[in-house]
């Protein structure tokens, strides 16, 4: 599908599977998020542009590759979308970082914005929107709508599971933005829930109910 990549990197999937056992408990769903968000951060910045800067080694002088640009931004959608910016931050520990709050109304299933704070200079960044689920596609629509109200216009979004229906969405209402899953699943249930997905990956991450 045109600017969808699906990182089917065998370590990935073998997490995956784990994490979408129900009998996984909360800390290793936890930190099996964290060590996947390494593997799929790597991935959605492996085009990322070089340049190069004058350094000295011990035995020469050379032009050596460096990021380009200005320093990331992760934008995190609270509150599953925290257990990927843990881990994208052990990679890119120089990143910057948005916060954008939205939870899902269960019986709208509209995404309800409660919570929103951002860098200024968002113009001038590549900006990484994660969140590991895209059901609907309403939260992941909010979440871009509000960071393009505040200037960004190169953006990607990060998730771990997608749904078809949730894809198309997203791409109808941001063709602009690139998406990265490591999966995309059956369709969504009756109450707009990922099939055969891994439950509510907040409720998972956290031990809530
Ligand atoms: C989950 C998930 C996404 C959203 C996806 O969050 O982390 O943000 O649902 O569903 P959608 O594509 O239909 O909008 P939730 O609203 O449950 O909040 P939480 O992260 O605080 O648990
Ligand atoms: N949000 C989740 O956490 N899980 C789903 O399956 C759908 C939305």
């Amino acid at each position: 599908m045109q600017g969808v990549t699906v990182v089917d990197h065998p370590l990935v999937q073998h997490k995956l599977t784990i994490m979408r056992d129900k009998e996984t408990s909360t800390a290793g769903f936890r930190r099996l998020l964290r060590e996947i968000s390494l593997l799929l951060c790597y991935e959605v910045t492996r085009d990322l542009e070089l340049t190069t800067r004058r350094i000295e080694t011990p035995l020469q002088t050379i032009d050596a590759p460096t990021l380009e640009g200005k320093k990331l931004v992760f934008a995190s959608v609270l509150r599953a979308g925290n257990g990927l910016l843990d881990g994208m931050l052990d990679l890119v520990p120089a990143a910057r970082v948005a916060h954008v709050g939205l939870y899902r109304d269960h019986e709208t299933l509209q995404a309800v914005e409660y919570f929103f704070k951002a860098p200024s200079d968002l113009e001038n960044r590549l900006v990484i929107v994660v969140d590991p689920m895209l059901a609907t596609a309403n939260s992941a629509i909010a979440a871009i709508d509000k960071l393009k109200e505040r200037g960004a216009t190169n953006l990607r979004f990060l998730c771990l599971l997608a749904a078809p229906e949730g894809i198309q969405r997203f791409r109808s209402a941001h063709p602009d933005v690139p998406v990265f899953t490591a999966s995309i699943d059956e369709k969504l249930n009756e109450k707009g829930y990922i099939v055969p997905g891994l439950g509510d990956a907040g409720d998972r991450m956290y031990g809530t109910k």
